[in-house]
């Protein structure tokens, strides 16, 4: 029996790989623009990392992470997320040294969650975070970044919803407030949020069970019992954000699955996706250096999740890579000729690739139609004598002689 790959864990395969890449070269030239520069942190963390930022009591922590022993017996666990792992490395290389540091980042996350389209288990993603900045003008600028990112890459039908989840100074009481609505309506709620009703309640307006959905229709807002500092914030996030032409729907249910947030968070929805229909997320973490060791840092940052965005520019946008011409040199003089003639197409920024079966002309063009050539370019040993090649149109079938540089004109012009 063959072996196959680990459940929820995906192949990219060629083709794919292509919009993979326009997606991430996009988001990098936009991200740049903006000041960012690259971070990379490795795949694994120590558990405890996770345990302190997410959250212990939220669903990845609980359940959904890869934690494993290496052989010293030390506790490791598969990063789930991208955001603690760069706080450790923003604490550990004293990046805070900067005034402000704008990180970003790419890779796999893992996360035992029930595979289903949109969801899986290795999942990638294009993170960023600006770390080092309180206003709330960071938050609208990268979020309208952010939208500039959709646009650009073709992804329609984004909605932005956006919440606040206030601060140490309105949380608490709020949470209050929260707990004590739960527990007139504890009969309706699961087995999950009654367990976390005391210690973390806001998970149950998270909750996809249809009776906590139900039960918790009027549980009050946060947006209403949020402080000064907390209400000013979001007002000015609000109005940049209107400033630049960007919708934002407010959703006082949306808590997010990770306890490290404050003040704003958000969420971004594709119409063209179905269940699992975020296609980024994220918000301001002001407490979150701090409780990793390192000082005072007010953050905003944000992940796009890469699969669902190539699942939309697949199905719905042009994405076709540059069209592949297929060379077949016939002979042995011609073979050799062809060696400098391509070289020299190919820096020139023709996608060529030679044909080299042994058979006779027809197969080989059959077989240069099946790996989807859109031109192919005969060369034997009388076109070579002249200077030239054949040119064939595989799409209307027309066929022409051109000198070596028309042929690459033709081919560049597609
Ligand atoms: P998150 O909401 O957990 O936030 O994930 C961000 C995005 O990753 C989601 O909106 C979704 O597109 C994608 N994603 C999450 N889980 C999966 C999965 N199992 N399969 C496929 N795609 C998935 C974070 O991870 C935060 N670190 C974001 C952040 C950065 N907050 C502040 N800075």
């Amino acid at each position: 029996m063959p072996i196959t790959a680990i459940r929820g864990f995906n192949d990219i395969l060629p083709g794919d790989s292509d919009i993979w890449r326009r997606i991430e070269s996009e988001a990098y030239r936009l991200f740049s623009g903006y000041g960012f520069s690259e971070i990379r942190t490795p795949v694994a963390e120590k558990a405890e990392l996770f345990l302190r930022s997410i959250g212990e009591t939220t669903d990845i922590v609980e359940k959904e992470m890869y934690t494993f022993e290496d052989r010293h017996g030390d506790s490791l666990a598969l990063r789930p997320e991208g955001t603690a792992p760069v706080v450790r490395a923003y604490i550990e290389h004293k990046l805070y040294i900067a005034p402000v540091s704008k990180l970003y980042y790419t890779g796999p996350m893992f996360r035992y969650e029930r595979p289903q389209k949109g969801r899986y288990r290795q999942f990638y993603q294009i993170g960023a975070e600006v770390m080092g900045d309180d206003s709330p003008r960071a938050d609208a600028e990268a979020l309208s970044m952010l939208m500039s990112f959709f646009a650009k890459i073709g992804v329609a039908g984004v909605e932005l919803h956006i919440n606040s989840l206030g601060d140490a100074n309105c949380r608490p009481a709020y949470k209050e407030k929260l707990k004590a609505y739960l527990a007139g309506v504890k009969g309706a709620l699961c087995e999950n949020c009654l367990r976390r009703m005391d210690t973390n309640p806001l998970r149950a307006l998270d909750c996809k069970a249809s009776g906590c959905i139900e039960a918790t229709k009027d549980a009050p807002s946060i947006v209403d019992s949020l402080c000064e500092g907390c209400a000013s914030h979001f007002g000015t996030v609000r109005k940049y954000l209107a400033l630049s032409g960007i919708d934002a729907r407010i959703n006082p249910r949306m808590v997010r699955g990770l306890d490290y947030y404050t003040k704003t968070t958000f969420e971004i929805t594709s119409t063209a996706l179905g269940s699992q229909n975020a296609v980024a997320a994220g918000g301001r973490y002001d407490g979150l250096v701090k409780e990793l060791g390192g000082p005072e840092t007010p953050c905003f940052g944000f992940a796009i999740g890469m699969e669902r965005v190539a699942l939309i520019l697949k199905e719905t946008a042009s994405h076709a890579g540059s069209p592949l011409t297929v060379f077949i040199a016939l002979g042995e003089k011609a073979e050799e000729a062809s060696i400098p003639i391509l070289r020299s197409w190919r820096e020139k920024g023709s996608k060529v690739m030679e044909e080299f079966s042994p058979g006779s002309l027809k197969s080989r063009m059959k077989r240069a139609d099946r790996l989807g050539a859109r031109y192919t370019v005969i060369m034997g040993d009388d076109e070579l004598a002249k200077g030239e090649v054949a040119v064939k149109d595989m799409l209307t079938s027309a066929q022409e002689r051109l000198s070596f540089d028309a042929a690459l004109m033709r081919i560049l012009s597609e």
